[in-house]
């Protein structure tokens, strides 16, 4: 295949923005006019205009115009089989999960509901600007098997598994972990590697695995130690009080996930809203990643991740944001942005009120807060390493796949043009500065939504277009 173009504003990440407090813009790699090749889905060469259109003579260009360019969203933690029940009204997770999720989930056993659900899922992904997402399944292998059809189909980067759960589950949703170890092997041995397709070995949580489907969960890792491990953990007290009397060997909600020699690098746990300082710890040696889910947090009443905690240098924990949806109630992870930074403001009016803060409680309150550049270096860069594929995608790298996202920072609600308008005023004439950059983005993060993603590319291909 030809080797193409496309030109446009383009932002990624060269290094993790917390690492550059004061200076974040140390970690962006920025050109106001840029040029992306790609051949085959793959990236062969970027950097300014000027500089790489003439390597390239007669190459086809797409020209991208007013619109900033970005790697495409890293979802980090989501749900398939949710797509339906998003926005349900009035529980906490425990009492959400018997009421709301599983009896929607358990549609998915019927091949005809999965592909629509699968067709909507994907549909909502790309007008998103996601174009990878580590996703819950359910527990049916037809449902499985109907996912990575359509993400085959869609060429999208994505991260799944059989979702395993067989205590306090109604028991026409509940897996044996018999039937779990055998249909996850049946789904590895198929769909790990295939296409873009990967694997995670996905017990739901501690909350709902029995030793024995703990111990289904260590054997398949032991034989196929090249997957990922996605689940959830400490989300929610009623939870976690739970857990700790259904594990009672063990003394924090992590130490069950050690127990069964799973806590490493590839493992992700959900939400961790209510973890300790030594687990943050134990999470941040081990290489092991939290996906932070602050709509989800918020929308179930959850609580309030620590995000200045668990980017203290001293024990940095590898961080993705997920949308949770339906736990969390969009799709979009910009919503997801616009909630993490309400969360880091909430959590300093804890750290700040409570006490003369001291100056670990300032440094702490300076990290909770989700600047722009911290917050899409999460969905992009910083995602993938945290789901070890930054080999992969994440960055405009030469090498990684092609897969990116035009922002459009005039969308939005009736508010957003002009709201733009003010910092398109404020920067003056000219090519956009980076510091103008960083304001659009901040801008569409908490004004806007995915109104903003005017175009979602994947692997080099247009893939969605805003109507
Ligand atoms: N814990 C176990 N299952 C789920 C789920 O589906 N959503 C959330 N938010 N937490 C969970
Ligand atoms: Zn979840």
């Amino acid at each position: 295949m030809a080797e193409k173009a496309v030109r446009g504003t383009f932002l990624d990440f060269i290094d993790d923005p917390w690492k550059h407090v004061g200076d974040e813009a140390a970690a962006t790699r920025f050109h106001v006019d840029g040029l992306l090749v790609t051949e085959d889905g793959i990236i062969t060469d970027f950097g300014p205009y000027d500089e790489i259109a003439p390597k390239h003579p007669g190459i086809e260009i797409t020209e991208i115009r007013d619109r900033i360019i970005l790697p495409g969203f890293i979802d980090g933690h989501i749900h398939l089989a949710q797509t339906r029940v998003l926005g349900a009204y009035g529980e906490q997770l425990l009492p959400w999960l018997q009421k709301w999720v599983f009896p929607e989930e358990h549609k998915y056993a019927e091949r005809d509901y999965a592909e629509e659900g699968t067709k909507h899922f994907f549909d909502n992904l790309l007008a998103s600007g996601t174009t990878t997402a580590q996703t819950f399944t359910t527990g049916n292998l037809l449902c499985n098997e109907v996912f990575f059809e359509e993400a085959t189909k869609r060429n999208m980067r994505m991260i799944a598994g059989l979702t395993g759960i067989d205590r306090h589950v109604p028991d026409y949703f509940a897996n044996t972990p018999e039937q779990y170890y055998a249909d996850s092997k049946t789904l590895i041995e198929k769909w790990h590697g295939t296409g873009r397709n990967l694997y995670a070995i996905t017990p739901r949580f501690g909350f709902g695995a029995s030793n024995e489907l703990m111990a289904a969960t260590q054997r398949l890792k032991e034989e196929f130690p090249d997957t990922w491990v996605n689940t959830h953990i400490s989300e929610n007290p009623a939870e976690i009080h739970g857990v700790l009397a259904l594990h009672d060997d063990c003394t924090d909600y992590l130490e069950v996930y050690e127990k069964y020699g799973l806590v490493g690098p590839k493992f992700t746990g959900g939400h961790g809203v209510w973890l300790s300082d030594g687990e943050f710890r134990r999470f941040s040696e081990s290489g092991a990643a939290v996906a932070f889910c602050p709509s989800s947090n918020l929308y179930l009443g959850s609580g309030l991740f620590r995000l200045g905690r668990a980017t203290d240098p001293e024990h940095r924990v590898l961080l993705s944001v997920g949308t949770d949806m339906g736990g969390g109630n969009r799709f979009s992870l910009l919503n997801s942005l616009e909630d993490g930074y309400k969360v880091g403001m909430l959590n300093n009016t804890i750290l700040d009120g409570s006490i003369v803060p001291s100056q670990q409680d300032l440094a702490e309150s300076e990290r909770n807060k989700l600047s722009a550049f911290r917050a899409f270096y999460l969905l992009t860069r910083g995602g993938a390493e945290s789901l070890y594929i930054d080999d992969l995608v994440g960055t405009f790298d030469i090498g990684k796949e092609a897969d990116f996202v035009a922002l459009d920072y005039t969308a939005g609600p009736p508010a957003a043009p002009w709201h733009a308008s003010l910092l398109l005023e404020k920067a003056g004439d000219g090519p956009l500065s980076l510091e103008t950059v960083s304001d659009l983005l901040f801008g569409i993060m908490m004004v806007s939504d995915e109104r903003a993603v005017d175009q979602t590319w994947v692997m080099g291909e247009l893939a969605y277009q805003k109507a």
